[in-house]
């Protein structure tokens, strides 16, 4: 499963790909509104800082609105891919762009049936929120399983699934358990995925006990 940054936040952006494990981003209004300067300098930014497929959403109701945007939104890098919103005007929009060779992501996906309707019109990514599903009672990695199993059912089907809204380390690991090919996940829980009290302890009782064979490296 490759893994993308969840945020806008470039400071953050550039420590955890230091890592050298983040593969693309993902952004949305809320967390561009969240970043000081303009939406387009710091998406262009992190294109060049991640390297990889980059989301950037329109705001547009419409799908005449939405191709318009989107093909502004594609000439500020060439890994930029647009988020459109799910809905009718989002299909239609996603149909146009897939024939312009712009590459589009599906988000507020919360259905096996949406994400199929996405598939359909030629979306290159999908992204089924699942930590919003769980806020409101739902199981959002019983609807991430069904809609794997239903991509893998159809090869022609080339959409990869981006597990989104994740909230925890275990979403990630569920997401990678049921073959979702991407999640997408903020700087917060990727420092939680880092974290064990067993490594940490391990450490501090290694550099302990060689502190007993230093005298012997003189
Ligand atoms: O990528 C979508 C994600 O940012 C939504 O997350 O936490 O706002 O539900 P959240």
């Amino acid at each position: 499963m490759k893994l993308f940054i969840d945020t806008a936040d470039l400071k953050e952006i550039r420590e955890i790909a230091s890592w050298g494990i983040v593969e693309g981003a993902t952004t949305n209004p809320t967390l561009l509104s969240k970043q000081e300067g303009h939406p387009h300098d710091i998406l262009r930014e992190i294109c060049e800082i991640v390297k990889g497929p980059v989301s950037a959403e329109v705001v547009s109701q419409d799908h005449e609105g939405m191709v318009r945007e989107a093909r502004e939104l594609a000439k500020i890098h060439e890994h930029i891919v647009i988020k459109i919103p799910f809905g009718i005007e989002g299909l239609k929009a996603v149909k146009q762009l897939s024939g312009e060779g712009i590459k589009t992501n599906v988000t507020l996906v919360f259905s096996p049936s949406q994400a199929l309707l996405a598939a359909r019109a030629g979306a290159n990514y999908i992204s089924p929120f699942v930590g919003r599903l769980d806020d409101i009672s739902n199981d959002g990695m019983e609807i991430v399983a069904q809609i794997v199993e239903i991509f893998n059912n159809y090869p022609d089907i080339e959409t990869e699934v981006i597990v989104a809204s994740i909230r925890h380390p275990m979403h990630v690991v569920e997401a990678a358990l049921l073959g979702a090919p991407i999640a997408t996940i903020p700087p917060k829980v990727f420092r939680q995925m880092v974290k064990h009290p067993l490594t940490d302890i391990g450490i501090e009782r290694f550099l302990k006990d060689w502190e007993k064979v230093k005298d012997r490296m003189k």
